[in-house]
């Protein structure tokens, strides 16, 4: 009995390990660079990326950074659709398909799309079905974060684009606003990302909006009433909402969050003195956030001969 409890505990053990695995090996810094030498991929990214901020629109910073949480997140166990850091997300509903823009945490909600769309367009007018949109992903949400005045790093590239996607998966994995920190903890654990990790992406927050329906406390900039007008925006950092800094932890310490999920990162649990470090060391926040991005993009990625380099972000190729 205990020699077969044992043998069912280690199979489940592999199961997780295959299903959870950030099989990262085969993704380099210079990934493209024999298939595309003369590719200046990062400089495209960046180019699409300046024009937007500087036309008025610092926000998107923020959202591309999101997107990326998003396409990461929901992640399968079943091989045919291991879900990952894998352009899912940009996939278009068509009449016998329904995707993860839809999904409750994205629809109405995730922004970016046509920014990626402009990035594909001049890249594959450099170099034609070479680079992948998970990886345009990746490397716009560094560049957002930066150029809000947050760090930078260097992306690890070569992820390949999913064939498909999982409303289902979107649901159930992505975190949401109203978890308690326990719920938060296992959301995040599940990723093979820890605590600390997920302290410090949270602090993604230091920028960009939240729609006031998920605002559960400090309701200020939104509608007295719960129910009106709950499309209204708010900051999600009252300090600076377009500049990446460690203001976010601040407005926790003075129990300023927004979101439910927020403040219970600094609401006498396991996390309060990390919310406080970050809050007077904005170098340690960075450090960890930096680290835990890189760690985030290496989830399950598609890698080899798996997936395929879309031409079209939003479609599958015929
Ligand atoms: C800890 C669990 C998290 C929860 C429950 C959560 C939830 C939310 C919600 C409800 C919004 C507002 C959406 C809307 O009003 O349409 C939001 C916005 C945002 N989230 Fe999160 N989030 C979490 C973690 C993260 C992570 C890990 C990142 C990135 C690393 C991130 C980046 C952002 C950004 C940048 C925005 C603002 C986007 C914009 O203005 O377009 N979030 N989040």
């Amino acid at each position: 009995m205990a020699s077969a409890n044992a043998g069912r505990s280690s199979f489940l053990l592999l199961a997780l390990l295959l299903c959870f695995s950030t099989a990262h090996g085969q993704l380099s810094e210079t990934f493209y660079s024999s298939a595309c030498p003369s590719l200046n991929l990062t400089g495209i990214v960046n180019r699409v990326l300046r024009s937007e901020l500087s036309n008025g629109n610092q926000r998107m910073g923020a959202s591309l950074l999101r997107l990326f949480f998003h396409d990461c997140f929901p992640q399968g166990c079943d091989a045919s659709v291991l879900l990952g850091c894998d352009a899912s997300i940009l996939l278009d509903d068509t009449g016998s398909f329904t995707g993860e823009k839809t999904a409750f945490p994205n629809v109405n909600s995730v922004r970016g799309y046509e920014v990626i769309d402009q990035i594909k367009t001049n890249v594959e007018a450099a170099c034609p079905g070479i680079v992948s949109c998970a990886d345009i992903v990746a490397l716009a949400a560094r560049d957002g974060t930066f150029l809000l005045g947050g760090p930078t790093w260097n992306v690890s590239l070569g992820r390949r684009d999913s064939t498909t996607a999982s409303w289902s998966q979107a649901n159930s994995d992505l975190p949401n606003p109203a978890s308690s920190l326990a719920t938060l903890l296992a959301a995040f654990g599940n990723k093979g990302l820890n605590a600390t990790d997920m302290t410090a992406l949270s602090g993604a927050h230091t920028v960009g909006f939240t729609q006031c329906q998920f605002a559960k406390l400090r309701r200020s900039n939104c509608p007295r009433t719960k129910g009106v007008n709950d499309t209204v925006l708010a900051p999600l950092d009252v300090q600076t909402q377009v500049t990446f800094d460690n203001a976010y932890y601040g407005d926790l310490t003075k129990y300023k969050g927004l979101l439910h999920s927020d403040q219970e990162l600094y609401n006498g649990g396991s996390q309060d003195a990390l919310v406080k470090k970050y809050s007077s060391n904005s170098a340690a926040f960075f450090a960890d956030f930096v680290a835990a991005m890189i760690k985030m993009g290496n989830i399950s990625p598609l890698t080899g001969a798996d997936g395929q380099i879309r031409a079209n972000c939003r479609v599958v190729n015929n």
